[in-house]
């Protein structure tokens, strides 16, 4: 705040309390009379002989307003109200804050110490350990991968027994630690449209299905020369690099045509965020327990429906 403004704030905050005061003793000075038939009324009438008396405050009323006057000048001796006076308890909502926050870290601490020297494995089979992982997964995970971690187009289904980089306790932890990035480069440029639709025919083939269009020996032999490498042999994917099964119904992105068709012609580039600097590598094992646990349901379905 510039001293001007600070000053500002002082004289009217100052000019406000003499004014209270003022008030309070111009309406003391008359608070003797009782009221009667004789007292002074305002002048106002209505429905022909409805008057109002001008009597002075009671004086429990007067005390309250006294009172408040005390305590807001007490209240802005101790406390910051007056422009830049910090108050004499040197309180601040910010500081009150940071204790707060410091009092919760502390806490949470206590509680993750519980924890501590446990493997994944273990903390899987702990349902205490389960139910943080739940809390710390709606904070944090939630939003991409849903509340139930059923996923949304484009963000694993983590409940399923479906893996891009693996569903081992170790895997997990890694991917949550380190994150990850999946990618798919673009083909649009290199095979044309005719490659596009052919190519997409085979992967499509992969898990039974069948296009009207594209030639599914020629998409076989694009397949070969160019998606082998991550997809493998026989289409069924690459943990180490995060390449999806085709050969399955479960799709990161989505198994209509058009979306399968968007992932070969443009790429994708998945990124799941590296998570080990923000949660510790506490709360990171705690996560992996809790996905672990999804898993055992065994629901194995689309991911991306
Ligand atoms: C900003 C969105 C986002 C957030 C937040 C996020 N993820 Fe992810 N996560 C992704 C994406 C996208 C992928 C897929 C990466 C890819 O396509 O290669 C992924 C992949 C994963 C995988 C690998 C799944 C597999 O099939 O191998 C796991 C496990 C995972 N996330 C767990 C978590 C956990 C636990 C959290 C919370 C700490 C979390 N994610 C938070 C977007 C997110
Ligand atoms: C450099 C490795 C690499 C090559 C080469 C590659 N892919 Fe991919 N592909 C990936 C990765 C990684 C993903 C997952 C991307 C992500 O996680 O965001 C993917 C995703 C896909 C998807 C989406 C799968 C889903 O579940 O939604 C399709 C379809 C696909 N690739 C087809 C192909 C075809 C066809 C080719 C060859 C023309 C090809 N890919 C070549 C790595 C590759």
């Amino acid at each position: 705040m510039t001293p001007a403004l600070s000053a500002f704030i002082i004289v009217l905050t100052s000019l406000n309390i003499a004014g209270a005061v003022w008030l309070m003793l111009s309406m003391r000075k008359r608070s003797g009379e009782e009221p009667g038939p004789s007292s002074e009324t305002t002048g106002h009438v209505w429905d022909g002989d409805l008057g109002e008396y001008n009597n002075p405050l009671p004086r429990w009323w007067l005390w309250l307003f006294f009172i408040s006057v005390a305590f807001a000048i007490a209240y802005l001796f101790l406390y910051p109200g007056l422009g830049n006076y910090a108050g004499r308890l040197g309180w601040s909502s910010v500081g009150q804050h940071q204790e707060q926050q410091r009092v919760s870290a502390t806490q949470a601490e206590q509680l993750l110490a519980h924890f501590a020297g446990k493997s994944v494995a273990e903390l899987r089979n702990d349902p205490a350990a389960l139910v943080i992982g739940r809390n710390l997964f709606a904070n944090n995970c939630a939003v991409c991968h849903g509340s139930d971690g059923h996923g949304n187009p484009g963000f694993p289904n983590l409940s399923d027994q479906d893996w891009l980089y693996g569903g081992t306790p170790e895997q997990l932890e890694a991917t949550i630690a380190g994150g990850r990035s999946g990618m798919m480069i673009p083909w649009q440029v290199a095979l044309g449209n005719d490659g596009v639709e052919n190519v997409m025919a085979y992967v499509l083939s992969l898990s039974g299905r069948s296009v009207p269009a594209g030639d599914v020996a020629a998409g076989k032999q694009l397949f070969a020369t160019n998606c082998v490498a991550c997809h493998g042999e026989d289409g069924k994917g690459n943990q180490a690099i995060g390449a999806p099964n085709l050969t399955d119904h479960t799709w990161l992105y989505g198994g209509s045509v058009d979306a399968v068709r968007a992932s070969i012609a443009n790429g994708r580039q998945g990124q799941m965020p590296a998570q080990l600097e923000r949660l510790g590598p506490q709360r990171v094992k705690l996560l992996a327990a809790y996905v672990l646990s999804l898993g055992a349901g065994g629901s194995s379905g689309a991911a991306a429906r």
